[in-house]
């Protein structure tokens, strides 16, 4: 861990859309929290693969594709005295008023939330901007940290990142906090 970086410690995360590409960043978050609520369609699948991480996970089965379902869902299993700290998506979707209400959903325990986006978010006026702007405008009171999924070069020309690469380039971001973490390069070259 270099200087300056943070070990953080967290009460409850709740993981959405980490159980493919992110479960090494979502075994990572695990090892440091009391409690994980994960969040896919198959999340009750899901397994770190250590009993003792596995014995942490809370694993709820729900298709965010249904935005009014999907957080009903939420607030039924998390219940009031959730106490979040941090909340990470992977989202593929835009879905502002997914991301959103998942926000609202966040407002009580003032939960950091990290928001996982493929880099061609990066345009300028584009996604990035617009979520950083959204989140400053009516989430001011929210940690907000934006990573960005870039490129990496290969001798065929850039390429997209490994799951390792992701997930190590993800727990980077949350050690090192930040309002925006990019792994690798923006953007092919044109
Ligand atoms: N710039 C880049 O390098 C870049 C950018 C983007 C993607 N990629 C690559 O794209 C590949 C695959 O991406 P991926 O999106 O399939 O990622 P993934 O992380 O492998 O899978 C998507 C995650 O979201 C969940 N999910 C998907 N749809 C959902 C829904 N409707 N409701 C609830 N949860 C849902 C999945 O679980 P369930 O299926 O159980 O719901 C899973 O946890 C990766 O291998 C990555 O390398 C690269």
């Amino acid at each position: 861990m270099a200087a300056g970086e943070l070990e953080p410690r967290y009460r409850h995360a709740l993981l959405i859309g980490t159980t493919g590409m992110l479960a090494a960043a979502s075994a990572w978050i695990a090892a440091r929290t009391e409690r994980v609520t994960v969040v896919a369609r198959r999340a009750p699948e899901f397994r770190l693969g250590d009993p003792v991480l596995d014995g942490r996970l809370e694993r709820i089965a729900a298709d965010y594709a249904d935005t009014d379902a999907f957080i009903a869902g939420l607030e039924v299993r998390l219940g009031a005295a959730a106490g979040l700290d941090l909340c990470v998506t992977w989202i593929r979707p835009a879905a502002h008023d997914l991301r959103d209400r998942i926000a609202v959903l966040l407002h009580a325990s003032r939960a950091r939330l990290v928001e996982i986006s493929g880099s061609r978010s990066l345009k300028p006026g584009g996604f990035a901007e617009r979520r950083a702007e959204t989140m400053r405008t009516y989430f001011a009171e929210l940690p907000y940290q934006q990573i960005i999924l870039g490129l990496r070069p290969s001798a065929s020309g850039p390429r997209t990142l490994s799951h390792a690469e992701i997930s190590e380039g993800t727990i980077q971001a949350l050690r090192s906090g930040g309002a925006r973490h990019l792994i690798g390069d923006p953007s092919r070259p044109s």
